[in-house]
């Protein structure tokens, strides 16, 4: 790989033990991929450094986790404020919430002090998997260097930034150097749509983006695909939960809708000028396989637990769940978690949202999801979402079933206590 003079200054160790050893696992890393050399990041988004597999720090400092776990170095040396403006993406606990979480004092005093080592270190603390809903939007063309698969798509596709999926090694490191390997999603070229989805049957609901989403990943796997027939102008919302499901059943970590989204006005420019390798249908067969494979996993209709806010809900979605519950209350027996970044709760609660859920019986709640956090209810055994990552997910991590449907059906299971959600 070939190094700046800056680069090289950083690799022989002239700003302090921690940045070259960033350094030399971002070269190591590079050199893995392929790359040919850096190029620098000013946003990236990484972990906390203490997640929910670790019990606790292990004795060790939070110097020490981060050097050992962050950077894979050697040891114990202190680590300087970050160069790179970053951000801390969701975490294990919400820091409030903690105790509906059911996360025992000493783990959540480990949490807070990984936060405020994080916040002293210049990491700003979003603590949401949607950064660019409360304040880092990143422009067309920013080389940036985030975690965290939907908003890896979301910035890439909607927004035309550039980015891979970075580890919590590579996403440290960018902080500590301000630096990326080049390669992937940072290369024009590889911009291109690969994969050409014709898109039959209408698609409008946040529901119907998230199977839209769940059948094009599955579709595209690790490609670039550009989906045409689309009649909808979607919204922030609904592309959330599009680019989420796409990239829960394949690795897309971009997309192009001519018109829509940043990189493609036509369906020649999104393909590059080039016949795509593969074009396939989007129809109402394709809809309902998407659907099947989501709600594989549940037989039960008795209701434990719903779920909203995968990825984190906006403003809007948290007074559409507030809409629909319309003074009904939470069905005994029954869970409503709410999910929203930090930032957009505290406006909620100025709004009266969080009021208005707390009384049906529901709760808003940040910084977390159980599918990273890996916590439901005790007890739980099914759980409903109108997220097709959270369906596909959390199954497999929590040993519950669980339902997709729309975010109507999923306000109606929390009421009820029952699931009565079809394909319509
Ligand atoms: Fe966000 Fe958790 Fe879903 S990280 S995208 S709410 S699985």
């Amino acid at each position: 790989m070939r190094l700046t003079d800056d680069e090289q200054r950083m690799l022989d160790g002239a700003d302090g033990p921690a940045v070259q050893a960033a350094m030399d696992l971002l070269v190591r890393y590079g050199e893995v991929l392929g790359a040919e050399r850096l190029i620098d990041t000013d946003n990236v988004c990484g972990a906390n450094i203490f997640n929910a597999g670790q019990a606790q720090l292990g004795g060790r400092t939070p110097d020490e986790v981060f050097a050992q776990i962050s950077l894979d170095g050697p040891g114990s040396f202190e680590i300087p404020q970050v160069r790179a403006h970053s951000c801390q993406l969701i975490g294990p606990m919400d820091t409030v919430e903690w105790q509906v979480q059911g996360v025992p004092e000493a783990a959540r005093d480990a949490i807070m002090d990984s936060e405020s080592y994080s916040g002293r270190h210049g990491i700003n603390l979003l603590n949401t998997c949607t950064p660019y809903q409360v304040g880092n939007v990143p422009v067309r063309g920013e080389h940036c260097a985030w975690m965290e698969s939907s908003a890896v798509i979301y910035i890439n596709s909607v927004l035309g930034a550039m980015t891979n999926v970075e580890g919590r090694e590579s996403a440290a490191a960018a902080m500590l150097t301000g630096k990326i390997p080049y390669w992937g999603y940072h290369l024009p070229e590889n911009r291109h749509a690969t994969i050409h989805v014709e898109v039959t049957v209408d698609v409008r609901t946040n529901r119907d983006w998230g199977l839209l989403g769940y059948a094009v990943g599955k579709a595209a796997g690790e490609t670039v695909p550009v989906l045409t027939g689309i009649k909808d102008t979607p919204n922030l919302g609904k592309l959330k939960h599009f680019g989420a499901a796409a990239a829960t059943s394949g690795g897309v970590e971009m997309y192009h809708i001519p018109g829509i989204t940043a990189e493609a006005q036509t369906l020649e420019q999104a393909l590059g000028g080039k016949r795509p390798a593969r074009t396939v249908t989007y129809g109402p067969a394709e809809r309902e396989a998407a659907y099947a494979r989501l709600n594989t996993t549940a037989t039960d209709s008795a209701v434990d637990l719903v779920m909203i806010g995968c990825p984190h809900a906006s403003l809007d979605q948290i007074r559409d769940v507030c809409g629909l519950l319309g003074g009904r209350k939470v069905a005994p027996g029954t869970q409503l978690w709410v999910f929203t970044p930090r930032a957009i709760r505290l406006v909620a609660e100025r709004n009266g949202y969080g009021d208005r859920l707390r009384s049906a019986g529901g709760q808003l709640m940040s910084d977390t999801c159980p599918a990273i956090g890996r916590f439901v209810p005790d007890g739980t055994r099914v759980i409903v979402t109108d997220s097709a990552k959270q369906a596909h997910y959390l199954p497999a991590i929590m040993g519950v079933q669980g339902w997709f449907g729309s975010t109507v059906e999923c306000v109606d299971a929390a009421v009820t206590g029952r699931w009565q959600g079809e394909l319509s």
